[in-house]
């Protein structure tokens, strides 16, 4: 079975349509050039709600098979930023590293990164990982953390990812 991977735009206004969604594209483009394997994309796109943005991610894992859920938005300051709040609800571990990593290499591009809460974790066999909203962050960051991906969603069990040979990927020697 083909692995499956949640993309997840959480935006008050593209979710009423006050402007277009530009994460999911910029995550669908980025996946094509990075994963060789085959896998099949779930897309969501919900307003900035703690509530609903946790139903959803529980749906995407739990019902829908997810085995990574990329999530783009509301990872700042501002009162209706609420995903990292969210996905801290529906993880039962927390991998502190991928926060830091993406913070450390954002405060490179942009001073501003300091303010992205963003965070990741698992739920069963699946790795939910936060991405700031703003569609070249996208790139920044999973620049940064994609290579540690397959061996993570093979840990816990969620398939097989295979990634471009031109992204350092980080998997233990096979014994
Ligand atoms: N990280 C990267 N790589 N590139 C960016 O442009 N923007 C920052 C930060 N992290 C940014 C980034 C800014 S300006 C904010 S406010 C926070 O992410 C939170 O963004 P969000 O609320 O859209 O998730």
């Amino acid at each position: 079975m083909n692995v499956r991977i949640g993309l997840l735009s959480i935006s008050d206004r593209a979710s009423k349509g006050e402007y277009e969604d530009r994460g999911t594209p910029a995550l669908v483009d980025y996946l094509a050039q990075k994963i060789i394997s085959p896998y099949e994309i779930v897309a969501k796109l919900i307003a900035d709600e703690q509530s609903l943005i946790s139903s959803t991610l529980i749906e995407m894992t739990d019902k829908n098979g997810c085995s990574l859920i990329l999530t783009t938005g509301g990872t700042g300051p501002a009162p209706r930023d609420v995903t990292p709040e969210a996905t801290e609800d529906v993880c039962e571990r927390i991998l502190p590293g991928f926060g830091e990593v993406m913070r450390r290499v954002s405060y490179d591009i942009v001073p501003t990164a300091i303010l992205s809460r963003q965070i990741a974790g698992t739920r069963g066999s699946c790795l939910i990982i936060n991405l700031p909203g703003k569609p070249t962050a996208i790139a920044e960051c999973l620049d940064a953390v994609m290579g540690a991906i397959p061996d993570c969603v093979d840990l816990i069990g969620g398939g097989h990812i295979d990634l471009h040979p031109s992204v350092r990927t980080y998997r233990p020697p096979q014994s």
